[in-house]
């Protein structure tokens, strides 16, 4: 198995990839970067991955606190608007596993 390592903002190396072997090439992917650009990196993902796909995407209950009302720094808020808009996506079914501080499991429809 080769390992391409890409450094380069995360954002930048999957439009790269889209831009180079086209949609639906790859059967997983996982997302555990800076929370604020999940949404981006999910629309990303989406296109790359085939059809029945998974994508997983780490910390989405962020230590407990996107249940927390009290809390609501970026990176809290941002997970929650994730955590929602991925539930409500008509796309993709969701599993999230309580392993731990939550990992989404999302299957492209
Ligand atoms: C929680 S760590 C990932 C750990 C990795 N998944 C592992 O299991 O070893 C988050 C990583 O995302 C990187 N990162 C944060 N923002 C990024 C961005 N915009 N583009 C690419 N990488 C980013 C950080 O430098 C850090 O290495």
């Amino acid at each position: 198995m080769d390992i391409d390592a890409r450094l380069a903002p995360a954002e930048d190396s999957l439009r790269q990839l889209l831009a180079d072997e086209g949609p639906g090439g790859y059967d997983f992917a996982f997302i555990d970067a800076d929370k604020r650009a999940y949404g981006k990196y999910f629309e990303l993902c989406l296109q790359l991955v085939r059809q029945g796909g998974l994508i997983a995407v780490d910390n989405v209950l962020w230590y407990g606190k996107v249940a927390d009302s009290q809390v609501d720094d970026k990176a809290t808020v941002a997970l929650r608007e994730f955590n929602a808009a991925v539930l409500a996506d008509p796309r993709v079914t969701l599993s999230i596993v309580p392993v731990g501080d939550g990992m989404a499991l999302c299957r492209k429809r």
